[in-house]
């Protein structure tokens, strides 16, 4: 390692359009009562006109505010839900935004998606492949939704959060530790199949673009493995559970994060939540809540722990430290 890596810039963005658990009572055989008490959600945000392109944009430029696009090196945009297959959100992206230096690509790895990109941008700062890099966790789950379907409709909602991170000397460093890894056996539990046409073309395949989970085992895996997670990267960073002041973890399900923090024997203040206003933004959800609660998460010295779980299944933890 060369270089350090310190966080320049949180930003997000979410529609304008909320969607609460009682409307959605009035097009499911749902309520309001059985939503909060199984996962917390009381209203989520979804796309109208916006698209991926516009949050991305928005949380972008939010994000550089104070920094010319011109010196952005790299672009990562961690995503599972685009409108294109080809081109990459990050190069629409930087082509909108004017950054154009940066090298650019999606990273696909569903609700874990930015713990990866935030990972894969680290190293290449620490390698001083780069010096400057934002990295931007998309997701617009309800275009791939069975609205019909109680069991996944309920939980997405639509967002995006952006960082941007540079490069500094090592006394300076803040991205401390990872562990990351996948469980491709499991790859059926949670999916979204894309449209295609078989050759010659008489035989396209439609309306499969649609989420399908099997919920219990998700949520068994990130019960089980999000506190391994955690405590296998602090491990690597030779911090105690203890000196951690926030567990910054993918927001899918309250009861998970009262899971994770009781297996841990943490207090769960210390495990924010947004999810009653956004549901489960997968790849947007860890900037969404980091920027949201940034003045109580981001005090000098703070030890941080990131944690991504989803569909692979994938999964990851990040331990940071505020400086
Ligand atoms: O980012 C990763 C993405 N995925 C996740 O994080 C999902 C993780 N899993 C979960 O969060 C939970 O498994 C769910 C919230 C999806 C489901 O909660 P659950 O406590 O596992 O409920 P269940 O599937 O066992 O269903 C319990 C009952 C069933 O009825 P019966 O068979 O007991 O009569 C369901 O049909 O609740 C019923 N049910 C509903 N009722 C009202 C399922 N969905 C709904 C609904 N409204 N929306």
């Amino acid at each position: 390692m060369l270089y350090g890596v310190k966080l320049v810039e949180l930003a997000s963005e979410v529609p304008t359009k909320t969607v609460s658990n009682f409307d959605l009572e009035k097009i499911l055989d749902t309520n309001d009562q059985w939503i909060t008490d199984r996962t917390g959600i009381k209203e989520r945000r979804i796309c109208e006109k916006e698209d991926s392109l516009y949050l991305a944009v928005e949380s972008s430029r939010k994000a550089l505010k104070n920094n010319d696009p011109k010196e952005i090196d790299l672009i990562i945009v961690a995503t599972s839900t685009p409108e294109y297959l080809y081109p990459s959100t990050a190069c629409r992206l930087q082509g909108e935004i004017g950054a154009d230096n940066a090298v650019c690509f999606d990273l696909s790895a569903a609700c874990t998606g930015f713990i990866f990109a935030l990972v894969n941008a680290c190293q290449f700062l620490q390698l001083g492949t780069f010096k400057k890099a934002l990295i931007v966790g998309i997701d617009i789950h309800s275009r791939f939704i069975n609205w019909a379907d109680r069991s996944t409709s309920i939980l997405f909602g639509d967002g995006a959060g952006a960082i941007l991170l540079e490069a500094c000397p090592l006394e300076e460093n803040q991205f401390l530790s990872h562990s990351l890894a996948c469980y491709g056996k499991a790859w059926t539990d949670l999916t979204i199949k894309t449209t295609y046409s078989n050759f010659p073309n008489a035989d396209i395949q439609k309306n499969v673009e649609v989420v399908q989970m099997n919920g219990k085992k998700i949520y068994q895996f990130a019960v089980q493995k999000v506190p391994e997670f955690i405590l296998s990267s602090l491990n690597k960073a030779n911090i105690k559970l203890e000196e951690v002041d926030y567990f910054i973890c993918h927001q899918a399900n309250q009861r998970i994060l009262d899971s994770v923090a009781d297996k841990l024997k943490v207090d769960k203040n210390k495990f924010p939540s947004n999810m009653a206003k956004y549901g489960n933004t997968s790849a947007a959800s860890i900037p969404l809540i980091w920027e949201e609660k940034k003045n109580l998460i981001n005090q000098k010295n703070n030890i941080i722990s990131l944690s991504g779980f989803g569909a692979g299944l994938t999964i990851g933890s990040i331990v940071w430290k505020i400086n």
